[in-house]
């Protein structure tokens, strides 16, 4: 009895061990073991050539240290990884390149830092991310193991950056040969969200995910809000106003459409506000100022809602001006700052295209609504201007 007991604790044990054995074997992020002296808080299996990146931002110091691991396309071969702050591809990546030492041998590796302009390596050189305590070394299963400190501090870009990996067959007289243009080759790319996981968040990898989630979350609530229905909001304003029937109408739209975007967009700033809060190391200063211009903007419209002067009032004119300007003002902002946010987020690009598809909508809609409204006008200024000379005729109007 107390054995079969002890068995069924020790069951899932087993299994654990079983399926970690398997990881292991399969390589990648799980597989990896490093020294002592090397640990690192995140790491991510990047998707193409097999390759994982081992990274711990210390957002403090402005540090990154990575451990880049990959199998060289054949035996002598070379790796590379590299973060591309101009673009997506290879070039304008700033690369850690490691290659088989040609002096030392005997398993021996260099690393050389490249600041690639094209689609050649060319020199090495340094690098935007000035780099220390570059290493590499061969790992399990002829992988090798890349390892590198990169400064960021003068770097004030995105939290998400693009980096770019590769690996190459051959390497002559320290000069590592083209790599293969594969398919996977040239889709070696992707995002590296350094405030995903930090330092800070190594804790618990719950802390990283929540970053995310929140990011997401305000990004949604504010594209929602600023972006789309306080536009549509004014679009009801605007236009509906010119059709008699639709005369209390519009106004009720008008209103809930700013009251419920406001209400949202709020939160989202909020979530915005503390997201800043949370991020001590970089800051997207004018992101965050502008933010606090649409809000306090935002805001002084809900005040005006409730001062606005009555229709016949003589400062009804200028309530009017206010209104308009500072709406105006409000939505462009909102607008500009919704893809200031993408960018920072990083966000995949068939997000930005709805984002721009909506606002074109908008924009075709209010086009049409303004060529209407115009010629409502016209015709009603013709038809009063008609009704005037009649009268001026000395006869009656026609409908009196
Ligand atoms: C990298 O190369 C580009 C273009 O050739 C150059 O503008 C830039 O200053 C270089 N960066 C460094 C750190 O040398």
């Amino acid at each position: 009895m107390a054995r079969s007991v002890l068995a069924l604790l020790l069951l899932p044990l087993a299994a654990m061990e079983a399926s970690a054995q398997d990881t292991a074997a399969a390589g990648g992020c799980a597989g990896e073991a490093f020294s002592a002296n090397r640990a690192y808080a995140a790491c991510s299996d990047l998707p193409r050539l097999g390759a994982s990146l081992h990274w711990t931002y210390d957002r403090g110091a402005g540090e990154l240290s990575v451990a880049f691991v990959a199998a060289p396309s054949a035996p002598g071969g070379w790796v590379a990884w590299g973060l591309n702050p101009a673009g997506d591809g290879m070039a304008g990546a700033q690369a850690l390149v490691a290659v088989p030492s040609s002096s030392g041998g005997g398993g021996a590796w260099d690393v050389r830092t490249y600041n690639i302009s094209g689609y050649g390596l060319g020199e090495p050189g340094p690098i935007a991310f000035p780099a220390s305590d570059l290493a590499a070394e061969l790992g399990a299963e002829g992988r090798v193991r890349v390892f590198g400190r990169l400064s960021m501090a003068s770097y004030g870009g995105a939290g998400v950056l693009n980096q770019v990996w590769q690996v190459g067959p051959a390497v002559t007289y320290g000069v590592p040969a083209p790599h293969a243009m594969a398919g996977d080759n040239l889709a070696a790319k992707a995002k590296l969200d350094l405030l995903t996981k930090t330092t800070t968040a190594a804790a618990s990898d719950a802390g990283g995910d929540t970053v995310a989630k929140k990011r997401n979350i305000h990004g949604v609530l504010n594209a929602v809000s600023w972006g789309i229905l306080l536009p549509m909001g004014a679009i009801f304003a605007r236009y509906l106003k010119t059709f008699r029937s639709a005369d209390p109408a519009w106004f009720y739209l008008h209103v809930s459409c700013q009251l419920i975007g406001y209400g949202v967009g709020v939160s989202g700033w909020a979530t915005g506000i503390n997201l800043g809060n949370m991020s001590n190391g970089i800051t997207y200063t004018l992101h965050r100022n502008i933010g606090i211009i649409v809000f306090a903007l935002g805001t002084l419209q809900i005040f005006a809602l409730f001062l606005r002067p009555k229709k016949e009032h003589k400062y009804r004119l200028y309530w009017n001006m206010y209104h308009h300007s500072v709406g105006y003002t409000v939505i462009i902002l909102g607008i500009t700052n919704i893809f200031k946010g993408m960018t920072i987020l990083g966000v995949e690009q068939r997000w930005k295209t709805a984002y721009v598809a909506v606002l074109c909508l908008l924009g075709v809609t209010a086009v049409i609504l303004e060529a209407v409204t115009w010629s409502m006008v016209v015709k009603r200024r013709k038809a009063e201007s008609k009704t005037f000379n009649n009268a001026s005729n000395g006869h009656l109007p026609r409908h009196v």
